[in-house]
């Protein structure tokens, strides 16, 4: 394990006040988004779709590094050249999604566990041919009546910190996703109690099975209220019971915290992360940034519809987010950019 290389890379992906970008939804995921907008769920159309998005002029000034899915991280643009290229000529570093989906956790009504440990070790070798320099998994967490559950929580845990020592030892550094979903009408509380349990649960883990904190990151969920919950917290309090979680929970030696969206619209994604920036950047021992999926592309998703002629306005729309949210990485986001 060449651990300077994966604290240079862990660096690397959280480094020059920048953030991440997620376009590593599965082939189902990305089908059923482009269902709802009529795109035709086609490989040809996906790829089309994700050429958009690397292609878009000046990513490179938002972002330091891009997920990227199984399918995607072997396609090309029109031109011929790969993704991987294309991405790393932007400076952005290539990450890969590894896991295989949360699948129902037996004997545990409601909950889930991520699959994909199987195999993982050549998986891994073959990605990082390919050029990808770190990884993703991420694990679900259900907030409900009685759950979630202490197995659901330590089972996860202890498969995240599998996938992170894995991919330590082939030279990727590890993103570890473990994320409390926002659906529901849970209060903002739960959700505190929820991801403190797990956030305690998966560092304790990566601890026990001797994964390098220097070179991993980690992508929570933020600290919310259910989506359904007559109570809707401003930003400042979501930056607030956020913040004391990750204090509580996360290791100064980790380099970067990188958070998910969730389902958050995207300016409230951009509004949350600007208030825990503006509030406690200076008091932080982490930088915290963004690993965004749904709040950068979505806009872009609606503009582009499929359609050719529709690209430079999705793409306008694509950087203009990655705009906003690197500006909220560094406090400096107000909804005048909007
Ligand atoms: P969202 O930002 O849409 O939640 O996606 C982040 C992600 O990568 C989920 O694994």
């Amino acid at each position: 394990m060449n651990v300077q290389a994966l604290i240079d890379t862990a660096n690397a992906l959280v480094a020059n006040e920048k953030g991440l970008l997620a376009m590593d939804e599965s082939t189902s995921t990305c089908n059923q988004r482009f269902a709802k907008l009529g795109i035709p769920q086609t490989e040809e159309y996906r790829r089309n779709y994700r050429e958009l998005i690397v292609t878009t002029a000046g990513l490179g000034n938002c972002l330091n590094g891009a997920i990227l899915a199984d399918e995607t991280i072997r396609q090309s643009a029109r031109d011929g050249t790969p993704f991987v290229k294309s991405l790393n000529g932007a400076r952005i570093i290539a990450g890969i999604k590894v896991d295989q989906g949360a699948k129902d956790l037996a004997a545990h009504p409601g909950e889930k566990i991520t699959e994909g440990l199987d195999g993982l070790r050549e998986r891994l070798a073959e990605y990082f041919q390919l050029g990808a320099r770190f990884a993703k998994w991420r694990a679900v967490i259900v907030i409900g009546a009685d759950i979630p559950s202490r197995s659901c929580i330590e089972t996860n845990a202890s498969t995240l910190a599998r996938y992170a020592a894995l991919c330590q030892e082939a030279g990727l550094v590890p993103i570890v996703e473990p994320e409390v979903l926002m659906d529901g009408a849970h209060t903002l509380a739960q959700c505190y109690a929820a991801t403190e349990q797990t956030l305690v649960a998966v560092f304790n883990q990566l601890y026990l099975q001797r994964v390098l904190l220097e070179g991993m990151i980690l992508k929570p969920n933020m600290v919310l209220p259910g989506i359904e919950c007559a109570t809707q917290q401003t930003a400042n309090e979501v930056a607030d019971a956020t913040v004391k979680c990750l204090l509580r929970t996360v290791p100064a030696a980790v380099p970067g915290i990188a958070f998910l969206s969730g389902g958050q619209s995207a300016q409230l994604a951009s509004a949350r992360l600007n208030a825990m920036n503006v509030r406690y950047k200076s008091r932080l021992p982490w930088s915290v940034t963004f690993s965004y999926s749904r709040a950068i592309q979505q806009p872009a998703l609606e503009l582009w519809r499929g359609e050719e002629a529709n690209v430079p306005a999705a793409q306008q729309a694509l950087y203009h987010r990655a705009q906003c949210n690197t500006a909220a990485r560094r406090g400096e986001y107000t909804v005048a950019m909007e």
